[in-house]
């Protein structure tokens, strides 16, 4: 009998290289892989030391094209991290097919150029840039900007759609061809019937005093989900639907106390503190928790259940995330399951 399995391994074996020398490979020799994500959480005050060293030690221009720092998870769909901008500073014009948007953390007054249109960041401040879209930063303003990008460089490079990309051929900036707020005017509510854009979308810009607005209208009105509190999503301003193609954006609120109910979902969520502190529980069976504070960031793996909850009785806080589930309900693959 040992005989027998040997010898049919050794026909296995040869098989196999038979298939390597022709660059072939049998499905049942491949590994079943699963998402590398595991829950994670970068603290504010770890983070924020080291964008400031890596302001003094990195400078924009012979080291660095832009000065980014990601939070390192296993992701191979989007990605998240900060990048940090001194006065005086400004990053170079380009496009590519990386879809980008920038969350404004800390610092106030530089300013996006998106297709022509500065754009004045203010903390809390949402600004998308669609595949295609032309953009700059320059911080003109007296003190650091700091804000959270997140890019779904992971996908376009998977679909090996990365080698598309522009720098600006006149200099650093792009020239100024329209007035601030412009794409909120050209893609709002009243438009013409039909907008015309390049890429995947059109640039925009999410001032933060409507979004906490629209948070406390909507927690007035007693609205909210069991499983994420107050959850509003950022529309995307043309079709009225996820943020973008390849991810989408929400801003939560958990009210003064409150626990939420645990569901899991597929998709892969970047979240990051913007108000209060509280407690994020991954898992049922030895739960892990996740103690966030202001402007902490943690990631949320697909497929495990997890619940918020509000630590302070007396105050909301807010959660700004970004995750992958539109590609995941594009291809068939979201699923939820409530607890
Ligand atoms: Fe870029
Ligand atoms: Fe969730």
């Amino acid at each position: 009998m040992a005989k027998v399995a040997s010898d049919h391994q050794q026909r296995l074996d040869e098989l196999h290289e038979k298939f390597a020398a022709l660059g072939l490979v049998g499905y049942w020799q491949r590994q079943r892989r699963h998402h590398g994500v595991e829950p994670r959480l970068w603290r504010w005050d770890e983070v924020y030391p080291a964008l400031i060293q890596a302001a003094d030690v990195v400078r924009i221009g012979p080291e660095a094209f832009r000065r980014n720092i990601g939070l390192e998870t296993e992701s191979r769909t989007i990605i998240m991290g900060f990048q940090i901008v001194l006065p005086g500073e400004a990053a170079p014009a380009h496009r590519h097919t990386n879809t980008a948007l920038r969350f404004v953390v800390k610092g106030g007054g530089a300013y996006t150029t998106s297709n022509g249109e500065p754009m004045t960041m203010q903390p809390g401040d949402l600004l998308i840039q669609p595949n295609w879209v032309w953009h700059d930063h320059v911080n003109d303003s007296r003190e650091p900007i700091i804000w959270i990008d997140a890019l779904d460089v992971g996908v376009v490079d998977f679909l090996g759609a990365s080698r598309f990309r522009e720098e600006w051929s006149e200099g650093i900036q792009q020239p100024l061809t329209r007035k601030e707020g412009a794409s909120r005017r050209l893609y709002g509510p009243i438009r013409e019937p039909e907008v015309h854009y390049e890429g995947a979308g059109v640039p925009y810009h999410y001032k933060w005093d409507e979004t906490l607005e629209a948070l406390n209208e909507v927690a007035d009105a007693g609205g909210g989900d069991p499983y994420d509190g107050v959850l509003l999503e950022y529309k995307n301003p043309v079709t009225g639907g996820h943020t973008f193609l390849t991810m989408t954006c929400h801003i939560q609120m958990l009210l003064p106390g409150q626990a939420t109910r645990p569901h899991r979902h597929t998709g892969t969520t970047h979240y990051h503190a913007v108000q209060g502190r509280g407690v994020t529980v991954v898992d049922r069976d030895e739960p892990i928790e996740l103690e966030w504070d202001i402007n902490d960031s943690f990631t949320l793996p697909p497929w495990r259940w997890h619940q918020f909850r509000n630590a302070s009785e007396t105050d909301p806080a807010i959660l700004f995330s970004v995750t992958d589930r539109p590609m995941l309900e594009m291809t068939g693959l979201d699923r939820e399951e409530k607890g």
